[in-house]
């Protein structure tokens, strides 16, 4: 159907190198990527467009972002060329002239720009060097000419007053507030640093300057825009001090470059922080010292060259943790490079700061930081320990959870929103998955605070106990656990009865709340009530984790008694008590979220209910572009089902295909053994299988985008809202741990394939507590799934699970599918 052809292309991957290559700066939506991975952090467009910040894209923003804005990327690092009475911009915008060369090399944490107009080609390589607070900009100009060329250069960013939501809102206080100094070729960023900040920025350069330009309107003129800046235009800068208004920083610099010359400068954007003790220098003059210190590691090209090459070995080492050489190249390319780059991206900044996510609405999830480590663990379990337990402390004394948490202060944040009856559960999730990959139950031991304490009283395991029984304590009239506010599906809104327009479908709520209840967190109860109650038994805690199974057991039963629709499992009871994803619905019949989490958990498998889940699932749902989340879409708002009906069909929570899910039903096949179906539903919603839809697709064709549009959409296969979305952790946790079957697990690593039967051999390198596994599938006779036959260093065991206790070092393990 809707594939659509090659000339639509606007990019490649350059798998050696780990680079997606963009070749067009007219991508259909700016294709970005990343800076940073320890705190700093900065986005970037194709065109250098976007912003950065410390820790907290909210109270810690650095450079300015307008969101809304057109063009959408507007904003960014940008450097003005101006030659022969020509000016074009290094990264391709914002001025408009059109390059004779251009190409945007997004790779592991950093972006490099190629340009070339006039036989004047520059390169700029953006990155932020590891444990830096400072993004860093290496400009090199080369003249390819034989005539000799006179170049002028201007930076340019624009500076965010901190509080990037106070900036965007609050003029009447913060058009007065700019404060900026300049020393030497540095622009020092200080407003607020008079008062309660002790942290300013700078903006430097390593080569003398011929002028610069702090005050916005100086440099851009009035009713300019960035595509056309007075300064670059009159080739002059007035060295404009600003107070107040809009304060930016621009250098400006003349070079002349000789036939086959060329010149590198190193620009620092860096963050600093002083003790309150030491912050000034003079009356109004700022400590410069810890400026100087950062600016001195970067000062010269070769210094800057060893931070890259620190970098890229970095992620060599990161990602040579899971190396997969399959038949399908788009298969490896996804998971040995762009799936473990996002799912560090998302790890990292939940759904806080994208190009969709205004970095001041949402910080950390609850829910959605929980689900992330699944993805990576693998790669750095000290920071998912750290992470689960930072998680762990904003739980309450009940159980349950605030639904998001602040990076600055890891605390709760209420105005978000509460009562999310799924949140808690996904705690188990990502300890034991934890406890799987690294065999560490000490996390277990740690002592966490609950939300108000002082001092922790409990430890971790408390926390997943009390959990589990926020389930136990919220059961409905059926015996299934009642939504709350709603469930994973946060636009299921059962208790929320709005009919004004101004408030908002997280925070509202009419219900009563005591009736409303969701089979999906029935599903995910009794998948990771089953683990908790392993934990217990490791533990020894024989009679709690017998307790608890009667629970998960009573779950299981009702699920089966109330759960289920005939061909489908239900998805919930609404306020009224009546059905929600049934047939005897006219809307919203079916939906994918209990079919998901009910067949993972295997309710109902003696009677044939997973399978016969995943074949309305399949015939109801499933479509070119993937699953979508429930049939049909709800037309009409409707105030008991809430934001999901206020989608138009076709869309995000109504009907869209929301990818996140969409892996639990290929989980759910792979478990089944039917392998075609699982492959089938994680290639079409990754990207690197979706290169020839790109147009059409829109969003990076190397990342996860949230949601596809589904088929009652005006434009299916259109997808919105990429990069931090759970599909990330899931995707890759479905294809590594259940389509390859190479699971970790408490007492080692299972290797549990559920291959195409076409694969035939498939050879995986996989780092496990400490060894380092050579592993080849074989699949000789053309298997889904099988029993599995393995051999370590040429001896056969017996059962498909490594003991990581017998080995150390590299081994070899050949893994072969039997009837
Ligand atoms: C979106 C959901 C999201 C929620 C969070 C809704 O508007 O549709 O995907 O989870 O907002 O606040
Ligand atoms: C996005 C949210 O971040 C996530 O928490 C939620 O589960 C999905 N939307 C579905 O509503």
């Amino acid at each position: 159907m809707h594939k659509q052809h090659n000339e639509q292309q606007f990019g490649y991957f350059d798998d050696k190198k780990c680079e997606y290559v963009i070749t067009d700066p007219h991508t259909p939506t700016p294709w970005i990527n990343y800076l940073g991975n320890d705190g700093f952090y900065g986005l970037i467009s194709n065109t250098g467009g976007g912003y950065c910040f410390y820790r907290d894209p909210k109270f810690r923003r650095l450079t300015r972002y307008r969101y809304n804005s057109v063009p959408v990327d507007n904003g960014g690092r940008y450097f003005y060329l101006k030659s022969e009475g020509q000016t074009w911009s290094a990264t391709g915008r914002p001025v408009h002239t059109e390059l004779d060369q251009y190409s945007c090399h997004h790779g592991m944490g950093y972006s490099r720009f190629k340009a070339s107009k006039n036989a004047i080609s520059s390169q700029v390589t953006s990155f932020i060097p590891l444990d830096t607070k400072a993004e860093v900009h290496q400009l090199e100009l080369k003249n390819d000419s034989d005539t000799t060329k006179s170049i002028e250069l201007f930076s340019f960013i624009e500076w965010c007053l901190w509080n990037a939501e106070d900036d965007g809102a609050n003029f009447q206080r913060n058009l007065s507030t700019g404060e900026v100094e300049v020393e030497g070729s540095t622009i020092y960023h200080k407003t607020e640093y008079r008062e309660r900040r002790n942290h300013y920025a700078f903006y430097s350069v390593n080569h003398p300057i011929d002028g610069f330009e702090t005050d916005r309107e100086t440099f851009l003129g009035p009713y300019r825009g960035f595509e056309n800046p007075i300064a670059v235009e009159r080739g002059k800068t007035a060295n404009s001090l600003a107070r107040g208004w809009s304060p930016i920083a621009s250098h400006h610099i003349k070079c002349e470059l000789a036939p086959g010359e060329s010149k590198t400068l190193v620009f620092v954007l860096g963050y600093c922080e002083v003790e309150a003790e030491n912050k000034w220098l003079a009356p109004n003059i700022i400590n410069k010292q810890p400026a100087q210190t950062l600016q001195a590691q970067f000062d010269t090209s070769e210094k800057v060259t060893a931070e890259l090459a620190k970098l890229h070995s970095y992620w060599q080492k990161l990602l040579g943790k899971f190396v997969v050489k399959s038949p399908d190249e788009r298969f490896d390319r996804a998971l040995n490079i762009w799936n473990q780059y996002q799912n560090m991206v998302t790890f990292n900044l939940s759904r806080s700061a994208s190009f969709y996510e205004s970095g001041i609405g949402r910080g950390m999830g609850f829910r959605d930081s929980n689900q992330d480590t699944i993805g990576f663990a693998h790669m750095v379990p000290e920071k998912v320990k750290e992470r689960i337990l930072d998680l762990s402390a904003t739980q309450k004394t009940d159980g349950s959870a605030y639904h998001q948490y602040q990076p600055l202060t890891k605390k709760g944040n209420a105005n978000i929103g509460g009562n999310f009856n799924d949140d808690p559960m996904w705690m188990v999730l990502s300890t034991a998955n934890y406890i799987k990959e690294t065999g560490d139950f000490s996390i277990l031991n740690e002592m966490v605070i609950y939300d108000g304490q002082e001092q922790a009283t409990h430890n971790h395991f408390d926390h997943l106990e009390r959990a589990f029984n926020h389930v136990v304590n919220n059961l409905g009239p059926h015996g299934l656990p009642l939504i709350g506010r709603a469930d994973w599906n946060d636009c299921l809104n059962l208790n929320c009865f709005s009919e004004d327009p101004n408030e908002s479908y997280q925070t509202t709520q009419r219900g009563a709340s005591d009736v409303a209840e969701s089979v999906m967190i029935a599903g995910q109860f009794v998948l990771y009530g089953q683990e908790f109650v392993e934990i217990c038994k490791r533990l020894g805690k024989s009679e709690l984790a017998s307790q608890c199974q009667s629970h998960v057991d009573k779950m299981r039963s009702t699920v089966d008694q109330h759960g289920w629709d005939g061909e489908w499992y239900i998805r919930a009871y609404d306020a009224n008590g009546a059905k929600v994803g049934s047939h005897e619905n006219a809307e919203g019949k079916i939906f994918i979220e209990s079919q998901g989490f009910c067949a993972m958990a295997g309710i109902g498998s003696e009677q044939g209910k997973p399978l016969q889940a995943m074949q309305s699932v399949e015939k109801l749902l499933s479509t070119d572009f993937g699953i979508m989340l429930n049939q049909p879409a709800f037309t009409r708002y409707s105030k008991y089902m809430g934001e999901i009906s206020s989608y138009p069909p076709g869309y995000k929570e109504n009907a869209g295909i929301f990818c996140h899910n969409n892996p639990w039903i290929t989980i759910s096949e792979a478990m089944l053994g039917r392998s075609e179906k699982a492959f089938e539903y994680y290639s079409k919603i990754t990207p690197a299988f979706l290169q020839d839809v790109q147009k059409l697709h829109k969003t990076e064709p190397y990342v996860y985008s949230q949601m596809i549009a589904g088929n009652d959409s005006a434009n299916p296969g259109e997808a919105k809202n990429s990069w931090l979305t759970g599909t990330a952790a899931w995707n890759y946790y479905a294809a590594t741990q259940y389509i390859l079957g190479i699971r970790p697990d408490y007492d080692g690593l299972l290797i549990d394939p559920c291959i195409l039967p076409s694969w035939k051999s498939v050879a995986i390198t996989r780092q496990f507590r400490g060894a380092t596994y050579e592993i080849e599938l074989r699949n000789p006779s053309g298997l889904s799934k099988g029993k599995v036959q393995l051999s370590i260093d040429g001896v056969k065991i017996g059962g498909n699970l490594i003991d990581p206790k017998r080995y150390k070092g590299n081994h070899t393990v050949v893994a072969e599918i039997m009837a």
